[in-house]
């Protein structure tokens, strides 16, 4: 019985060192500054600025700041996974390219979901504690995102 228990433990020890290969793309554009798209587009006010970067950055732009444990794996296959599905419904930093229709319809959701608090995520959440929006922060951002005139 311990024999097999040794056994299993030595299996399950080897397969963490053979994921720790798989190395998938960081999603780090370092020649692009944090600001381009959005916050210039709608010449977002620092406060506002700051809000997104901390909150909602890391998985709806293309540059995720990691934290340590983000490099070792399964967790960097979830962190990219969040990345990659954030990235494709909305990227912060492509906002220009995004046509007048969709612009609206984005700050429509991005208004309801931080309304809601489905944004951003609680699994997210959990361990970067300080990217949960407090209520405050949802204010500010919500009141901001319905001044803008594209948001009609
Ligand atoms: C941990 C990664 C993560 C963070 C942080 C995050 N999101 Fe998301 N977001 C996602 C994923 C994944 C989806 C798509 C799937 C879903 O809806 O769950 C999404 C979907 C959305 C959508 C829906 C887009 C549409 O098609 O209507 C909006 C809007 C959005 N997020 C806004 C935000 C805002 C605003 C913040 C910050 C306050 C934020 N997100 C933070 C991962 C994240």
């Amino acid at each position: 019985m311990k024999k097999m228990l040794k056994t299993w433990v030595f299996l399950l020890l080897l397969l963490f060192l053979l994921i720790q290969l798989y190395r998938p793309a960081l999603n780090l554009n370092q020649r692009q500054a944090g600001s381009t798209g959005f916050i210039q587009f709608y010449k977002a006010p620092v406060t506002i600025g700051n809000i997104l970067n901390n909150s909602c950055y890391d998985c709806h732009s293309n540059n995720t700041n990691y934290r340590w444990y983000q490099y070792i794996q399964p967790v960097q296959l979830f962190t990219e996974n969040h990345i990659h599905s954030g990235k494709e419904v909305l990227n912060f930093n492509e906002w220009n390219q995004y046509s007048g229709r969709k612009q609206n319809r984005l700050l429509r959701s991005i208004k309801n979901q931080i309304e809601s608090k489905e944004m951003p995520l609680s699994s997210y959440t959990a361990l970067h504690r300080n990217a949960k929006l407090d209520n405050a922060q949802i204010k500010t951002l919500v009141s901001w995102l319905e001044s803008q005139k594209t948001l009609n």
